[in-house]
């Protein structure tokens, strides 16, 4: 594969000045924006598919066109594995591997998802997020997961955390997320030997570095 991924540019030097602030707001206040009908639909839909068999939960959040969700559906084969994604055209993307029968993809917002998920208990053993947007310019903060609102939700699933990006600094500042809300995070160089998604395929042929964060939220 060819590529020519551009190097992420942000305006911020470091860690955003404002992370703390807004972490520890969204940690001690509750998101109450409305959740939309098609989430709500989506998410009593996932329910009832993973109530016919009791199987331990994976998931796959910003899925893409699902070829993560794919290949966990694969590594973990006596678990769910719900991949979510807010884009249609990306979820229904003609794939070259057929979609296994432990696997569900679902077209929702995470920004209402979490919540529902995080209601309902929902305790995945593993959750993903695999190259999120960076929204690398410092006004956009708040549209990172850690500076979203959401982000509090997103922790109380649990489970073993992993996010990857080529972006250091978006870990860096998820990872000190982190630890405002008492948890551990790591990150470290991940060679993706075997790239799992396009994103992931397309930065490692353009030859830049990718980084992992994992966190045990317990
Ligand atoms: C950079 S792409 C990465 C996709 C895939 N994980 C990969 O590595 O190829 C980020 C994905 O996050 C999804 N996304 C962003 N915000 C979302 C949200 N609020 N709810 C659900 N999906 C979202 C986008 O639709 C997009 O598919």
């Amino acid at each position: 594969m060819k590529a020519n991924s551009k190097i992420i540019f942000s305006n911020q030097p470091g860690v955003h000045e404002n992370l703390e602030k807004t972490v520890l707001r969204h940690l001690n206040s509750a998101f109450l924006k409305p959740i939309s009908d098609h989430t709500r639909a989506a998410f009593d839909d996932v329910t009832s598919q993973i109530a016919v068999h009791d199987r331990p939960l994976v998931l796959d959040a910003c899925c893409g066109v699902g070829d993560s969700s794919r290949a966990l559906a694969a590594i973990y084969p006596d678990h769910w594995v719900v991949g979510v994604d807010k884009s249609a055209s990306r979820l229904n993307r003609e794939r070259e591997h057929s979609s296994p029968e432990n696997l569900i993809l679902v077209r929702a917002d995470l920004n209402d998802f979490y919540r529902l998920a995080a209601a309902a208990e929902w305790r995945p053993t593993h959750h993903f997020v695999l190259y999120p947007n960076p929204w690398p310019k410092a006004e956009h903060l708040k549209r990172r997961w850690h500076g979203a609102p959401v982000f509090p939700d997103m922790l109380k699933l649990g489970g073993r955390l992993e996010l990857r990006s080529n972006w250091r600094l978006y870990l860096e500042e998820f990872c000190a997320a982190l630890t405002l809300a008492g948890h551990r995070g790591e990150i470290e160089p991940y060679d993706a030997g075997n790239p799992i998604t396009p994103f992931e395929a397309k930065y490692k042929a353009s030859g830049q570095a990718l980084w992992r964060l994992t966190a045990k939220l317990t």
